[in-house]
């Protein structure tokens, strides 16, 4: 389980084992775009503004994924205990 904070909406939530980054902004009732939900596709791409990202997709290249700035939200988690998100 780690923390997520949407700064744009104001929300704060837990993701725990077995559900998504996606999954816990929809259920906050935040639209988000998905299309692959396999990490592939780049619809569901947030922006981090802190935190580090553990990414399990393979949209993003390896200079994105190091810099740790952008985020699959359908299938990436976090190596911190919370991100916050430019959402
Ligand atoms: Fe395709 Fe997340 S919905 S990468």
């Amino acid at each position: 389980t780690f923390e997520v904070a949407l700064a744009r909406s104001c929300l704060t939530f837990q993701v725990p084992a077995g559900r998504t980054i996606l999954d816990m902004i929809r259920e906050n009732g935040v639209d988000m775009p998905s299309s692959c939900e396999q990490g592939a596709c780049g619809t569901c791409l947030a922006t981090v503004i802190e935190g580090e990202p553990d990414h399990q997709d393979v949209y993003l290249n390896d200079t994105e994924k190091r810099s740790g700035t952008k985020i699959m939200t359908c299938v990436s988690r976090a190596r911190s205990a919370r991100l916050v998100l430019d959402l």
